[in-house]
């Protein structure tokens, strides 16, 4: 009886949890399709070697783990907010080149991040466009799949053969101040 009361309650507990964070995020933790997933490394360069490579809401941690296992030689970080899928990752973490943080990543400091994986929603996207400005280096890469960054040329685009035609964006940080993403200027643009 006590074992039945003790499942039950975890149970609700991460029912709840679940429930909480997808209304705060405005976004479950739904993770990477096989099909995105394999269709994104095409455009993920062959080798990194010592960079700094996180995932913006890494959820059950699927990118985070390719992304480890692929390279080995950089530092990966997953940055999670929600408890159960963020648990879930950080219990199955046997990588030593990938750390898992539950953390909110908009109070994170991505100055000296390289390259940057995002499955978010539009709102986010938004949000994260200014801080992508103001905080990554140029040349830093920011990947991102189904919701694309309104106002920016991505460097590269793919459309995945799946149900919903995904896109995968690949932008970067342009190398000189008065270029703007992809090589545009956006001096005279708004948003
Ligand atoms: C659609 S899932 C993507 C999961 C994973 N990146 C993948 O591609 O498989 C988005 C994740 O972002 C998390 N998230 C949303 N906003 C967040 C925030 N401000 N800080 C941390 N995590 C956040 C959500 O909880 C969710 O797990």
């Amino acid at each position: 009886m006590f074992y039945c009361i003790v499942v039950l309650l975890f149970t609700f507990f991460m029912f709840f949890s679940l429930v909480f964070y997808t209304l705060k995020n405005g976004i479950s933790p739904m993770p990477t399709s096989e099909k995105v997933k394999r269709a994104l490394f095409e455009l993920l360069p062959e080798k990194l070697e010592g960079k700094k490579i996180v995932d913006l809401g890494s959820g059950w941690g699927s990118l985070i783990f390719l992304l480890a296992r692929k390279y080995q030689n950089s530092q990966v970080i997953g940055y999670e907010n929600s408890t159960v899928p963020f648990l879930f990752s950080l219990a199955l973490n046997f990588y030593s080149n990938l750390h898992v943080k539950k953390k909110d990543f908009f109070t994170i400091n991505l100055q000296d991040v390289d390259f940057v994986c995002c499955y978010l929603f539009p709102k986010s996207m938004e949000h994260l466009k200014e801080k992508f400005l103001l905080e990554l280096k140029p040349g830093a890469i920011i990947l991102t799949h189904t919701f694309s960054i309104l106002g920016w040329k991505p460097k590269k685009m793919l459309e995945v053969d799946d149900l919903y035609k995904s896109k995968i964006y690949l932008y970067e940080i342009p190398l000189e101040s008065n270029k703007g993403i992809g090589g545009e200027d956006v001096s005279q643009q708004g948003g």
